[in-house]
């Protein structure tokens, strides 16, 4: 019935994909992502499909096959995504399925490979399970009662590279994200009694309601000593366009950040 792979890729970067997300990827029949997600592999699909080009012209009777099944999503789109791939896993995506399964037959038929077993790599930026529970769980439960094996692939975390940026000992910090929907109240106690007990925080703000600006005027009207701690706040983390601010929790500029944005927060006299 096929598997699915909850694949990490990343903060972005080239550089940070996994070597077994990219075999992963290489080898989906369909890869399924957010826009941000599939700018982070497009290299490696274009290439499987240039080295596949170059095969099938060495040797003309090799599989003419079709550039990789990819498939962006949207928070609109998403669930149908979810529920067409589901389908194509139970080989009930219609017409459309059945002329694939064709072709698919005649390759085999002609020696060309193939396999009975689909392969689709679902992306997340990041590590799948750092701030991405909502969609996880929903995706594990959505494919696991169908019948149909998940597997997740770690990446490495926008918070780990802030760590390794900030050299700040992700053991001895509490991680946070406000990247959730509804309520963050109890994200925003956790902060507290984090920074309370002069612990260094790493934590993802939430577009567009509670950035940088409004995490560090939250902090100081709920009376955090904002002059004892320092924060870096780091957007579009190993991107080119990678930025850093350095300053005082007292002084967070007023300014629009990037949605990619990680901020760590540290008591001043661990500088
Ligand atoms: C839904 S969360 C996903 C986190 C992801 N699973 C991870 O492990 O990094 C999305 C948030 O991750 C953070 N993020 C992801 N990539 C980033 C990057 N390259 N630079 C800075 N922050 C990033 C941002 O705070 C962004 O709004």
């Amino acid at each position: 019935m096929g598997k699915v792979y909850l694949v990490g890729v990343g903060p972005g970067g080239e550089l940070y994909i996994t070597e077994i997300a990219k075999r992963l990827i290489e080898s989906a029949d369909v890869v399924v992502g957010y826009k941000h997600a599939l700018n982070v592999i497009k290299n490696i699909v274009d290439k499987g499909y240039d080295e596949m080009r170059e095969k099938s012209r060495e040797k003309s009777e090799m599989a003419k096959r079709e550039k990789k099944d990819v498939r962006m999503i949207t928070l609109k789109t998403q669930d149908e995504v979810y529920a067409q791939l589901l389908d194509y896993l139970k080989g009930k995506d219609g017409e459309e399925g059945e002329k694939r399964r064709g072709r698919e037959r005649e390759g085999e038929r002609k020696g060309e490979g193939g396999r009975g077993e689909k392969v689709c790599c679902i992306l997340f930026t990041g590590d799948p399970d750092f701030s991405e529970s909502e969609i996880v769980d929903k995706l594990v439960s959505l494919f696991e009662s169908n019948g149909i094996e998940v597997e997740i692939i770690p990446g490495i975390s926008s918070v780990q590279v802030a760590a390794a940026r900030s050299k700040v000992a992700i053991d001895r910090s509490s991680l946070i994200t406000f990247h959730v929907t509804g309520s963050i109240d109890r994200e925003k106690d956790a902060l507290l009694n984090t920074l309370r007990a002069k612990r260094p925080v790493i934590l993802l703000p939430r577009p567009w309601d509670f950035m940088p600006q409004h995490i560090g005027r939250f902090l100081r009207d709920e009376g955090i000593d904002v002059d004892a701690f320092t924060v870096d706040i780091y957007e579009n983390l190993t991107l080119s366009n990678e930025k850093v601010t350095r300053c005082k929790l007292a002084d967070i500029p007023d300014r629009d950040y990037s949605d990619l944005c990680v901020m760590v927060i540290k008591p001043s006299q661990q500088q």
